[in-house]
């Protein structure tokens, strides 16, 4: 049953809460230095560029990849290039002991998480009725399970801080029907992060903010095939896909003191691929 007026005008302990201890100059939010990040699909694409960004803003990077070992370079030249700490790990994101024991390895190695972006993900874009069992189950282990298992451990250490932050890679597929290929399975996998992620807002309200980043097509590996391309650029207003480095400024904000209000959110990135 609904509370009374009464009933909330009661004054609960504890609230308000106090306001966060951060700088009130924009360009010092946006700093990273010397937080840890993880980010997983880090080798290339929208993960590589992620790991770029955190990088320029001070950050250290854990780069997690699984058959890219492009991401074992990558490290070394962030970690050049910015004078920060990086590392590569080989991870299958479906394999929950092998999440676990990584995490636990960046623990040993960084001391620490502050930011984790679960954005592995894989898609076999194929009508349902055209798609084998192992098709769907190789997307839900994937795109379901991998990031179930990365926010199950990495919020364990986020809830033994006390504080921590997770992003999640969703996709407008999670809200809307992509056209002109089927690819019911991958859109439902979407769907399921985007509210995973912000049931977790709540759960984890005392210690570590959730939000999930939800990009239209970017030009990646994973971007609009042949068969999708001349319509991601008609359904975009902007008539184009994007580029990773547009991208970035996305993740940066969720990452950082700029948005220490901002829990829960979905934010579509998406050139406005879903206005049309
Ligand atoms: N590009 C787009 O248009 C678009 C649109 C909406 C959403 N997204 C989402 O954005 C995310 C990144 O995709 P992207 O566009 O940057 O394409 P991408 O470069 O192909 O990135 C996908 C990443 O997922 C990783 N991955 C796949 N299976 C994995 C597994 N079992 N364990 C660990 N990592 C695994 C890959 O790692 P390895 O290469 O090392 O195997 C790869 O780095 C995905 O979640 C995708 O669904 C992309």
């Amino acid at each position: 049953m609904s509370m009374s007026v009464d009933d909330c005008t009661t004054i609960r302990d504890g609230f308000p809460r106090p306001f966060p201890n951060t700088p009130t100059n924009v360009i010092e939010q946006f700093k990273l230095n010397g937080r840890v990040a993880v980010v997983t699909g880090a080798a290339e694409g929208i993960g590589g560029a992620v790991s770029e960004a955190y990088a320029e803003a001070g950050a250290h990077v854990a780069l997690f990849y699984n058959s890219n070992d492009a991401a074992i370079a990558k490290a070394e030249s962030l970690a050049s290039t910015h004078g920060i700490k990086t590392n590569a790990y080989k991870v299958d994101v479906s394999n929950a002991e092998a999440v676990q024991s990584a995490i636990a390895q960046v623990v040993k190695d960084f001391g620490r998480i502050d930011i984790f972006v679960a954005n592995a993900g894989m898609s076999i874009s194929k009508p349902i009725l055209e798609q084998t069992l192992d098709e769907y189950k190789k997307q839900l282990s994937v795109n379901v399970d991998g990031v179930v298992y990365c926010a199950k451990y990495a919020g364990e250490v986020f809830k033994r801080q006390g504080t921590g932050n997770l992003i999640i890679t969703a996709s407008i597929s999670g809200h809307i029907v992509n056209v002109p290929v089927d690819q019911p399975v991958y859109n439902g996998t979407k769907a399921f992060v985007t509210q995973f992620g912000k049931s977790l807002a709540r759960e984890w309200r005392e210690f570590a903010r959730v939000n999930i980043v939800s990009p239209g097509f970017f030009d990646t590996k994973m971007g609009a095939g042949p068969s999708a391309l001349n319509e991601a650029y008609r359904m975009a207003v902007l008539g184009r896909q994007g580029h990773v480095k547009e991208i970035k400024g996305l993740f940066l904000y969720l990452a950082s003191d700029a948005s220490t209000y901002t829990t829960g959110s979905d934010i579509l990135i998406d050139g406005g691929y879903v206005l049309t």
